[in-house]
């Protein structure tokens, strides 16, 4: 086994959003990599049950983030690696819900790094950011890490640099060891086709049932595809290089060549 995922073994983990499209797939390579137990906290708004890894060293709480009886319970276990992947996905559901973006996105992300403070012991703090929620639409290229943009056009977009924003407070203030990571439209298996989900899952389900695959705005958009496991890859090695913790990282394929 790599070293990466050695490091793993033996540990204590939480996976908020463990069992969407992302955080299944990094659920089930922790728990292969003999972590002591995986505890997955994801209240199934956007995905189902039959997407958690059933293996035994798994533990499922069905529970919210912004909940206090929810956090209470996984920070019970004494989890000493967070990867915060929960969130309100993503940018039209956001447009349609500000609200209770803002509530999960924001309010949710404080809450867990807030619990993580009072824990104690961290190890260390993985946040899911958003490539698109740093750069916009109008960053130069390629996209570097240290642009930033002021001009975002969604409430999951802003959510999502609040959340980078929120971290740095929690790492500068409270020596949290945060890693922030931006990921670029993820695909692969997990991911289940839907009204706010990613072109990739909808056009399969689409050409599965011999329909023509939907074009939406001006058909020239592009995206910087990312295979779902070398995302879950990226996000292990952050507890294996320390140089990680409180840098930001983008993990893309190709970040030099996109429009929104
Ligand atoms: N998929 C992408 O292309 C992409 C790109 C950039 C960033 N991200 C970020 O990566 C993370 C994971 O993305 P994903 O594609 O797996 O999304 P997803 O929607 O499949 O997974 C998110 C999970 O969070 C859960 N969830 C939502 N609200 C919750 C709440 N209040 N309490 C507990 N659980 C809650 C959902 O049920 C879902 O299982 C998100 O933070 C997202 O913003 C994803």
């Amino acid at each position: 086994m790599a070293d990466y995922l050695n490091a793993y073994k033996d540990q204590i983990v939480l996976v908020t959003g463990g069992a969407g499209a992302i955080g299944s797939n990094l659920s089930r390579a922790l728990a292969e990599a003999k972590a002591k137990k995986v505890i997955i906290l994801d209240d199934l708004s956007a995905s189902y049950d039959w997407n958690i890894p059933n293996l035994p060293n798994v533990l499922f709480v069905k529970g919210d983030i912004t909940s206090d009886v929810d956090l209470k319970r996984v920070f019970n276990e004494k989890p000493t690696y967070i990867f915060h992947l929960a969130a309100f996905f993503a940018n039209q559901n956001s447009v349609d819900y500000p609200e209770k973006d803002l509530l999960v996105s924001q309010l949710g992300t404080i809450k867990l790094l807030e619990y993580a403070v009072i824990a104690g012991d961290i190890q260390r703090f993985v946040y899911a950011g958003s490539g698109c929620a740093i750069y916009g639409a109008q960053a130069p290229l390629p996209l570097k890490e240290e642009f930033v943009s002021m001009h975002l056009s969604t409430p999951y977009q802003i959510s999502k640099m609040a959340g980078e924003l929120y971290c740095n407070f929690y790492y500068h203030h409270y020596d949290l060891p945060i890693v922030k990571t931006r990921f670029f439209n993820s695909y692969g298996p997990g991911e289940v086709p839907g009204q706010y989900r990613n072109v990739i899952p909808n056009f399969v389900y689409w050409a599965m049932k011999g329909q023509p695959l939907p074009i939406t705005g001006s058909g020239k958009l592009t995206r910087d595809f990312t295979y779902v496991d070398d995302i879950t890859d990226a996000l292990l090695l952050a507890r294996y290089y320390a140089k990680a913790i409180g840098e930001e990282m983008n993990i893309a394929s190709r970040v030099y060549k996109r429009s929104f």
